[in-house]
C-alpha cells in the first residue's frame, strides 16, 4: 500500500506544489482547503493522473472540530496516515502594533500556529509506536519571518512562525523514539498568492532585488526540501529547520 501524507492548505502556492511532488514520489495525497475547491479538486486530478489516490477535504484549520474531522475523514478513505505536512497559513493585516487587532492577531496565532499544533497531535496519535502506529515524518512550514521578525508589517505573523520553530524542535525530541521524525523548512520569499491575499500583490518585486540570489523562489522548490524531508533519505534528520530563501 502506498503511503499516505496529509498536506494542510494544499490547494494553492507551496502545498499545492508539494502535493504534485509527493504524487510523483509515490505517495497518496490528502489535499485539504479552507475555500478554493476548484484549486484542489485540479491539484487531485494532476494526482489521479499519476496513478496515486487523492482525497480533498474542506476544513478550518484554525478549528479543532474540523481537524479531528480532517483526520478522521483521512482514516476512513485513505486507510493510513505516514506523513503530515503542516503548511496552511495566512499572513493577517499588515500593520504596526498599535493598529493590530485582537481578532487579526487570533486568526493569525490559530491558522498558523494553534492549528499546526493540534493537527501534529492528531498524526502522532495515529503514527506513534505506543499508539500501534509505524512512525512517520512530519514538516512544518516556518517563514524567514520567524528570523526577521517582520517589524512594520507583520509581527504577528513572524512570532506564529518563531513558534511553529519551537513546536518542531520541542516534537522532534518528544517522538523521536515513537519512529516519527519532526522537521521545518523556513522559506524566504516565494512567488504565490499569499502576497496578494495580504493586499501587497508587487511584494515579490519589492523584494526579489534585496534577496542574496536577487530572485525570490519558487513553490516547486520549497516544495523539493519538504520531499527531502519527509523520505527516508533524510532518515537521520529531526529538530531541524532548513531555509530555503535564496540566502535571505
Ligand atoms: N509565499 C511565501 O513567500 C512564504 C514565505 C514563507 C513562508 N510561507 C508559508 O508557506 C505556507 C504556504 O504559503 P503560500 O504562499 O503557499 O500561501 P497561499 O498561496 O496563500 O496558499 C495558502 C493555502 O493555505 C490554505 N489555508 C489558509 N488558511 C487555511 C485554514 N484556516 N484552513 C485550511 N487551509 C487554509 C489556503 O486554502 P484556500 O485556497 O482554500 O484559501 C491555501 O491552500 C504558509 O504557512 C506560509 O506562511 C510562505
Amino acid at each position: 500500500m502506498a503511503p499516505v501524507v496529509l498536506i494542510t492548505g494544499a490547494s494553492r502556492g507551496i502545498g499545492a506544489a508539494t502535493a504534485v511532488k509527493a504524487a510523483y514520489a509515490g505517495y497518496d495525497v490528502c489535499i485539504n482547503y479552507l475555500n478554493s475547491a476548484d484549486s484542489a479538486t485540479a491539484v487531485a486530478s494532476k494526482i489521479e493522473a499519476l496513478g496515486r489516490r487523492a482525497l480533498t477535504v474542506q476544513a478550518d484549520t484554525a478549528k479543532e472540530d474540523d481537524i479531528i474531522r480532517l483526520f478522521e475523514t483521512v482514516d476512513r478513505d485513505l486507510g493510513r496516515l505516514d506523513a503530515l505536512v503542516n503548511n496552511a497559513g495566512i499572513t493577517g493585516t499588515g500593520c504596526l502594533i498599535e493598529d493590530l487587532s485582537g481578532s487579526d492577531l487570533k486568526r493569525v496565532l490559530m491558522t498558523n500556529l494553534a492549528g499546526p499544533f493540534m493537527c501534529a497531535r492528531e498524526a502522532v496519535s495515529r503514527m506513534a509506536f505506543k499508539h500501534g502506529g509505524s512512525g512517520g515524518a512530519i514538516v512544518n512550514m516556518s517563514s524567514a519571518a520567524a528570523k526577521l521578525g517582520s517589524p512594520f508589517e507583520f509581527i504577528h505573523y513572524a512570532a506564529s512562525k518563531g513558534g511553529i520553530e519551537s513546536l518542531t524542535v520541542g516534537l522532534a525530541k518528544e517522538v523521536a523514539a515513537e519512529g516519527i521524525r519532526v522537521n521545518a523548512v523556513r522559506p524566504g520569499m516565494i512567488n504565490t498568492e499569499i502576497h496578494a491575499s495580504a493586499g501587497m500583490p508587487d511584494r515579490c518585486e519589492r523584494i526579489a532585488p534585496t534577496v542574496p540570489m536577487k530572485r525570490v523562489g519558487t513553490p516547486e522548490e520549497v516544495a523539493d526540501t519538504v520531499l527531502f524531508l519527509l523520505s527516508e533519505k533524510s532518515s537521520y534528520v529531526t529538530g531541524t529547520i532548513v531555509d530555503v530563501s535564496g540566502g535571505r
